[in-house]
């Protein structure tokens, strides 16, 4: 890249089922000049979501797309390299929504200061940020866990996953994780603190979940759907939560699914058992917590009590790559891409 060039990857398609590389593309630009009032920000990491699968359909939701030609939306921590503004000086890191793309203008709104001392300036994509509070304020407020109940966490050893299990364990629960593969299972048990971890690939997914919660499931924290929660549903004890945080194997549906229509079936058991089910969307339920939930991860975070790992990527350019992979469970942690060095 030379130094007056900012790359930025755009939506130059919009997906039909799973995303390929060329529903992107990667375009050059002279680096924008920031006006008086406004800031040049150099991004330094970019944070990789499952959400940004949805700006990527026109399909109507709680955000609205990403136009066909435009930078995908994505939050950064970002460096300040010019300031024309009062309140932010060349240096800083800041949380930005600056998108897939080196440079981007600020006029500082919605931009938070991360200020000097922060030791991980990425863990504020991650576990600081905002897949952490999700799970904080999905599984304490939504799904309310009782010291010995027993919490099955979908995606378990994601970005949002691996906190709510970690959380589970801190409140005296039973934790069962469900993940893709030996590796990530065996990972969610030794590294993370489950007790046990079953992988939604093996053909005796529901007999091993079975086994894992003999007491039944009072909260199960919903980020998958699919194969995962028709394993989890009959196992939902009279009364248990369901925080609905995601649905990650349905992103890329096309059509409908086929076969015998089982909401009655569905519903039967949420009415019998009486479960309990709110979806959630973070910041736009619960933004007035934040600075709570910061406080207390990390106390948590220093502490050691909660661990946190993240897959690391390489280069803008890698972008769409792991992007797709995250929709694959090709990611193992939360992803992030390296875009820049900041400047000491
Ligand atoms: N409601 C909200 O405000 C909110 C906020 C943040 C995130 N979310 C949701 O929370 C969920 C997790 O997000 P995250 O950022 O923590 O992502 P993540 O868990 O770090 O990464 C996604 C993981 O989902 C699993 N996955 C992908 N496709 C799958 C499939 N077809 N079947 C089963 N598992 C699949 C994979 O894990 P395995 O390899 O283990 O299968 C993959 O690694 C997503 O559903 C996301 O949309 C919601």
């Amino acid at each position: 890249m030379s130094n007056s060039e900012n790359r930025r990857i755009v939506l130059a398609s919009r997906p039909i089922g799973a995303p390929t590389p060329n529903n992107f593309r990667i375009e050059t630009q002279p680096i924008p000049i920031p006006s008086q009032g406004q800031m040049l920000l150099r991004t330094i990491c970019l944070s990789l979501d499952p959400y940004m699968r949805g700006r990527m359909s026109d399909t109507p939701s709680y955000a609205p797309p990403v136009a066909i030609g435009d930078v995908m939306v994505g939050s950064t921590v970002s460096q300040i390299q010019i300031s024309h503004h009062r309140d932010f000086a060349v240096g800083e890191l800041l949380l930005s929504q600056s998108g897939w793309q080196d440079y981007a203008i600020s006029d500082g709104k919605g931009v938070f200061h991360l200020g000097p001392h922060i030791e991980h300036p990425s863990y504020a994509l991650g576990v600081l940020g905002m897949p952490g509070f999700t799970a904080y304020m999905g599984l304490l407020d939504i799904g309310k866990p009782v010291a010995g109940e027993t919490v099955v966490v979908a995606a378990a050893t994601g970005a949002v996953g691996s906190v709510v299990g970690q959380i589970a364990k801190l409140k005296g629960c039973r934790a069962i994780g469900i993940a893709g593969g030996d590796v990530k299972c065996r990972s969610a048990v030794e590294d993370l603190g489950f007790d046990a971890c079953i992988d939604h690939r093996d053909p005796a997914l529901k007999i091993l979940l079975a086994e894992a919660c003999p007491k039944g499931i009072d909260v199960y924290f919903e980020s998958v759907g699919g194969v995962v929660f028709d394993a989890v549903h009959p196992l939902l004890n009279t009364r248990s939560r369901i925080p609905l945080c995601g649905l990650i194997s349905h992103y890329n549906d096309c059509e409908a699914p086929t076969g015998k229509d089982r909401t009655f079936e569905v519903m039967g058991t949420f009415l019998k058992r009486r479960v309990r089910l709110q979806g959630f969307i973070i910041f736009e339920d619960y933004g007035s917590h934040f600075g709570e939930f910061q406080k207390q991860m990390s106390e948590w975070l220093s502490g050691g009590t909660i661990k946190y790992r993240e897959d690391m990527v390489e280069g803008l350019e890698r972008a769409p790559d792991a992007f797709i992979g995250l929709l694959q469970g090709k990611n193992f942690g939360k992803l992030v891409v390296q875009v820049g060095v900041a400047i000491k």
